[in-house]
């Protein structure tokens, strides 16, 4: 029986990582996972994330009783507020409300599930490139056509914006487009917003599904309110939409798993319903959500200092990312690196679409031990004061080689 089964290749991300862990040379760099660090190297606990964890710890009215099946209250509100605005009419109405998941990942799959079971659809499009897991989603959930639009232009390094639309128009009714909110992983590019509202249109005129994937809000520039725009306008433009919330890297939660599944709707009526129906996707796949990561994130976007003590520590977070951009083109260039490097300081969020080709990787990791995506994908967190001048030679070596 059991004989019978072949090995799939590992997951990159997960295997580059371990491929780091276990290298014991002293000059190694992890730019694989995205994962934030300090100039020191170090995750970083959040200290408003530490803290609300100490008053939990103390708090002796807390168990660890079931959550219901879509989850906690006060984080899922909380959560469909940070991406909507707490003021947001869909919200206050309850026409967008929100399903506690499993971070991103869960909550792109309960979505997946959800857009296959109970409205039939076949088909999804992600970005060329995309985050890979993308793709495995849907085609686990049960979508057979799982198909990419046009979005990065290799030779100019930028966004694919004539190529993206016509993809876009010419997809099938009710095909599923993935969107990422903001800070588009793994280019880092992002449409403008007069290229949003075009996208919109277009989303609009064929009768496409727009999912949002957001996974970096605030993250990106620092503000939350500013890296909601694209949601917020879909939303503002009527469309009954899906958006995959991952509190990861915003709040530094990774492993604790607090994702939100925001649903906007056109009609009271369906609320119900949608819920039933989701309920019994959850119940099957794993009963109810954990409960940490939710009620930390549920603390301190309820309460008005704590949310300014966090957007605080995005900014000392977006502010390192962006110190890095500036410093690594600096250095490249100051190099003689061949080459245009300014998509390093124009590109946004934690990732840098280097342009590095597979070999030029491959002599990374084998030569310099700095370790990266094959696809040229760069964790800009990685960097810091101690590796910087290191990476820098190392990518202008390659390059020149
Ligand atoms: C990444 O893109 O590196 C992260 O989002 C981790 C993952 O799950 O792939």
């Amino acid at each position: 029986r059991f004989s019978k089964i072949g090995t799939l290749p590992p997951i990159e991300v997960f295997a580059l990582n371990k491929a780091y862990l276990d290298d014991p040379h002293l000059d190694k760099v992890n730019l694989g996972i995205g994962a934030y660090r300090t100039d020191d190297g170090k995750p970083w606990v959040l200290p408003v994330v530490r803290k609300i964890e100490q008053l939990m710890a103390n708090d002796e009215g807390l168990n660890h009783e079931y959550l219901p099946m879509l989850g906690l209250d006060s984080f899922c509100l909380a959560a469909t507020k940070m991406v909507l605005r707490h003021d947001n009419p869909l919200v206050l109405s309850g026409l967008a409300f929100g399903v506690q998941c499993l971070s991103g990942t869960g909550a792109l799959r309960v979505a997946a599930e959800f857009l296959c079971r109970q409205l039939g659809y076949t088909s999804v499009y992600s970005s060329e490139p995309s985050w890979e897991n993308h793709h495995l989603i849907f085609k686990m959930s049960g979508f057979p056509n799982t198909r990419t639009y046009r979005y990065w232009d290799k030779v100019n390094r930028c966004l694919d914006f004539d190529g993206m639309l016509e993809d876009l128009n010419n997809a099938p009714e009710n095909s599923v487009i993935i969107l990422h909110g903001c800070a588009h992983n793994p280019t880092g590019v992002d449409p403008t917003e007069e290229q949003w509202k075009k996208i919109a249109d277009v989303i609009k005129k064929k009768s496409l599904f727009p999912l949002f994937d957001v996974a970096y809000q605030g993250f990106a520039s620092g503000d939350p309110d500013k890296d909601a725009w694209a949601v917020r306008y879909f939303a503002s433009a009527g469309f009954e939409l899906l958006v995959a919330q991952s509190f990861a890297k915003n709040f530094g939660l990774y492993n604790e798993r607090a994702g939100n599944l925001v649903f906007v709707v056109n009609s009271q009526e369906c609320i119900a319903p949608i819920k039933s129906q989701v309920s019994i996707i959850i119940r099957a796949m794993y009963s109810n959500p954990p409960n940490h990561g939710a009620r930390i994130v549920a603390s301190i976007l309820n309460n008005a200092d704590l949310t300014e003590e966090w957007k605080q520590c995005l900014k000392t977070m977006a502010d390192r990312v962006r110190d890095m951009r500036i410093l690594l083109r600096n250095k490249l260039e100051s190099l003689g690196t061949p080459g245009n490097w300014q998509h390093i300081t124009s590109q946004i969020g934690m990732f840098s679409y280097t342009g590095l080709s597979p070999s030029q990787v491959e002599k990374l990791i084998l030569k310099y031990h700095i370790y990266l995506l094959k696809s040229g994908r760069i964790n800009m967190c990685g960097l810091n004061s101690r590796n910087i001048d290191y990476v820098a030679k190392a990518i202008s070596e390659v390059v020149l080689d």
